[in-house]
């Protein structure tokens, strides 16, 4: 098969992990003789560096005219006094409307090697698998109006959520369709106690329900989701909830598993797929080459699954990391007491190698 994939590694530690990403890309690739067509291109501050726009024409070009794109990482304190839409989030953003990406799965599962390095106790942690189900075209991102108007001293910021019911159901359609190849649970997380757009989100997760019989569906208020994520995980299956709530409780996720690091994402729904880790740039650790790399690792086998259909080739990723997990290979970010650490690229490379043990 040939995999034409744009490669966008932006900004802070997003080269490091997408380089070592990728090199577990063309080992998977070469073990299962698939052909891979990379095209690399800038996105925000990787591209504000060279020019004025977080999300140039000839990126946005390559990323519709691939069947996948990998990204790295975006945001650079250099550009945070930037306007709004100039600044580096601004163009994943933009990328995420011009590829129609609008379901943004972020699966967290605590690797059996990984049950002491949770910051909760093994017992508690052990055995979690959810998979967060997070609209990603809606709600606080995108709402109009908005804006900081007035005069200094007594300015006023606005922000709108704003909800239809077409992009309710099509999200809540996407969790029913997943929870029922796992474990057949879809949990929505909303605020209906207090917001309108969670009111109409219940009600048509609800009405959407009904078409999937033998899911169990729940609700919970987010803040009692966020309470309960830490105190028992592993009762979590899918998660279907907003755009600014999906992304508060995925890194709480990725905390709860024991590194941010480790956590992919896939943003799909579109015409071309959008792959990246959960984490940020990370300014603070950028070019000390002691980003953990498996995050991004991990997202090349979604966008094996998810853009590919290549379930053996996603499995042989995921079954690579956890072997090096097992092996007792960590990052500074998840190493644990007494435990020492590999850099970026040693980790990277255990994974390849242990892609090419497999043969
Ligand atoms: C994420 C990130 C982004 C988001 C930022 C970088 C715009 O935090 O993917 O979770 O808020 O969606
Ligand atoms: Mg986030």
């Amino acid at each position: 098969m040939l995999l034409k994939i744009t490669i966008l590694p932006g900004d802070g530690i997003g080269p490091e992990v997408t380089e070592q990403a990728v090199l577990v890309l063309q080992a998977v690739a070469e073990g299962f003789g698939h052909q891979l067509q990379l095209r690399h291109r800038k996105i925000g501050g990787a591209a504000l560096a060279i020019g004025e726009d977080p999300l140039p024409p000839d990126t946005i070009q390559a990323c519709l005219s691939s069947a996948a794109v990998l990204m790295g990482a975006v945001g650079n304190p250099a550009f945070d006094h930037y306007p709004n839409h100039l600044r580096p989030e601004a163009g994943l953003l933009r990328l995420r409307t011009e590829l129609g990406a609008f379901a943004n799965l972020r699966p967290a599962i605590c690797f059996p090697a990984l049950e002491q390095s949770s910051p909760l106790r093994a017992d508690i942690v052990r055995g979690t698998d959810l998979m967060i189900v997070r609209e990603l075209l809606g709600g606080l991102y995108f709402g109009e109006p908005r804006s900081i108007a007035g005069v200094p001293g007594s300015r006023v910021a606005t922000n709108t959520m704003t909800y239809g019911e077409p992009a309710i159901e099509r999200i809540a359609r996407v969790a029913f369709v997943l929870a029922r190849k796992r474990r057949n649970k879809v949990l929505s997380v909303d605020k209906a106690n207090v917001l309108e757009c969670s009111r109409l989100w219940r009600e048509v997760v609800t009405r959407c329900a009904k078409d999937y019989s033998g899911v169990q569906l729940s609700h919970m208020y987010v803040d009692s989701a966020a309470m309960s994520l830490v105190q028992r995980p592993k009762d979590f299956d899918v998660v279907l909830t907003e755009n600014m709530f999906g992304d508060i409780l995925s890194d709480q996720a990725g905390g709860v598993v024991g590194s941010l690091g480790l956590l992919a994402s896939a943003s799909i729904g579109g015409a071309v797929g959008l792959y990246e880790p959960v984490h940020g740039s990370a300014p603070d650790i950028a070019g000390k080459g002691i980003a953990n790399p498996l995050g991004a690792i991990l997202t090349v086998a979604l966008m094996l699954r998810h853009s590919f259909q290549l379930e053996q080739e996603a499995l042989r990723v995921e079954s690579a990391v956890s072997a090096v997990l097992t092996q007792g290979w960590r990052t500074a970010d998840f190493a644990g007491k007494g435990q020492g650490s590999i850099s970026t690229i040693e980790m990277g490379s255990k994974v390849v190698e242990s892609i090419r043990a497999f043969k």
